[in-house]
């Protein structure tokens, strides 16, 4: 297969949306990341994504939409709560768990009654939806388990001559893909956090809500149930570069700077390959940009190991955390 490079123009976004129409595979930017789209009511469409990504059936993709009114389609129920959410944060990073419709195939959902569903910022993915007449299914536009694509050029990395077409819609924004917020239960809960923070939707719907308890946490396969991640996603490996990483993690960040800096000292006068990842508090929106990018980068020029300083753990700190743990493996260096 010949894969199609595609730009934001009125006539390329036709061809995509007849792709999509037509049981393709169509890979877009958005604001988060690059998805990688198929008409999310053909269950044969749907499928080729699993297939091509390698991605495990039972994690469900998100439904993306175009206008607010779509919603209704999709979703057997919205309620006050998500009324406010929509309005206040689509199109942007958000996706919202709901009730969903029979219309939507179980290979979507990944066999659960409910269903994810996001308006995205930025022209490809809403002009794909109203030109192909379609609601797009798209998980992040990665094989399974590696860095999520913020450039088109890591979708064709991943996936040249096996899809149909990608839109190339330059560098995404945000870097890190939207925050999942489950509508279903009696409060909020935050499956899976982004560059909206658990503040932004408190602040939004004037109450508390929840955080899923087991974020950021090493999974532990001995607990219970309930304990397990509540998103169908969270408990893969993900987000992987090829090489080892540390995090280094402490109290002073001075001390935690100098821990980092033997360390690539000591592994440089072994002939090692060091990349290092250093952002401080306050630049969280920046490390969020160009996290999976840096570790793209890392795998193309196969370095050695991957040092990187934590972030504290609130605010978008907490959800660049999240990639990060996971790409390294919970592999914590704690500098005291
Ligand atoms: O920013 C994003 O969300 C990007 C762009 C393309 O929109 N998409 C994305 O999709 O990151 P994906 O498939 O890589 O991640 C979707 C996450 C997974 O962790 C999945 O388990 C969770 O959302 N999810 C989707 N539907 C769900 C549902 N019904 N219940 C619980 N979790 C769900
Ligand atoms: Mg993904």
């Amino acid at each position: 297969m010949k894969t199609l490079h595609l730009k934001e123009t009125d006539e390329d976004f036709d061809r995509g949306a007849e792709i999509i129409r037509d049981g393709g595979l169509v890979a877009f930017p958005t604001e988060t990341v690059y998805g990688l789209g198929a008409d999310a009511l053909n269950p044969d469409a749907v499928l080729k994504i699993y297939k091509v990504k390698g991605r495990p059936a039972d994690n469900p993709s998100i439904v993306h939409i175009a206008d607010y009114e779509d919603i209704r389609e999709l979703a057997a129920e919205v309620t006050e709560d998500m009324e406010i959410l929509m309005k206040t944060f689509w199109p942007g990073p958000m996706t919202m768990i709901v009730p969903a419709k029979e219309v939507i195939p179980k290979v979507t959902t990944g066999g659960l009654d409910t269903v994810g569903i996001r308006m995205p910022r930025g022209a490809s993915c809403r002009e794909l939806v109203r030109r192909s007449g379609c609601p797009i299914a798209a998980p992040s536009a990665n094989i399974s388990g590696k860095p999520s694509p913020t450039e088109a050029q890591h979708v064709i990395d991943d996936f040249e001559g096996k899809i149909e077409a990608v839109i190339d819609g330059g560098p995404c924004q945000v870097g890190i893909e939207s925050t999942v917020i489950d509508m279903t239960g009696s409060i909020p809960m935050i499956l899976r956090p982004g560059i909206l923070t658990r503040a932004d939707f408190e602040r939004a719907l004037g109450k508390r809500i929840l955080l899923d308890p087991t974020l950021n946490r090493k999974p532990d396969p001995e607990k219970a149930e309930h304990f397990r991640p509540k998103a169908p996603g969270q408990k893969y490996r993900h987000y992987a570069p090829k090489a080892p990483m540390i995090i280094f993690e402490g109290k002073d960040p001075e001390q935690v700077r100098g821990a980092m800096d033997a360390e690539r000292l000591e592994r440089e006068q072994l002939g090692q390959n060091v990349c290092v990842i250093d952002y401080e508090p306050g630049e969280e929106r920046k490390a969020a940009k160009h996290f999976f990018a840096r570790l793209r980068e890392a795998d193309r020029e196969g370095v050695d190991v991957i040092l990187a300083a934590a972030l504290p753990e609130n605010g978008v700190g907490f959800s660049v955390m999240n990639r990060m743990l996971k790409s390294a493996g919970f592999n914590i260096r704690k500098v005291d």
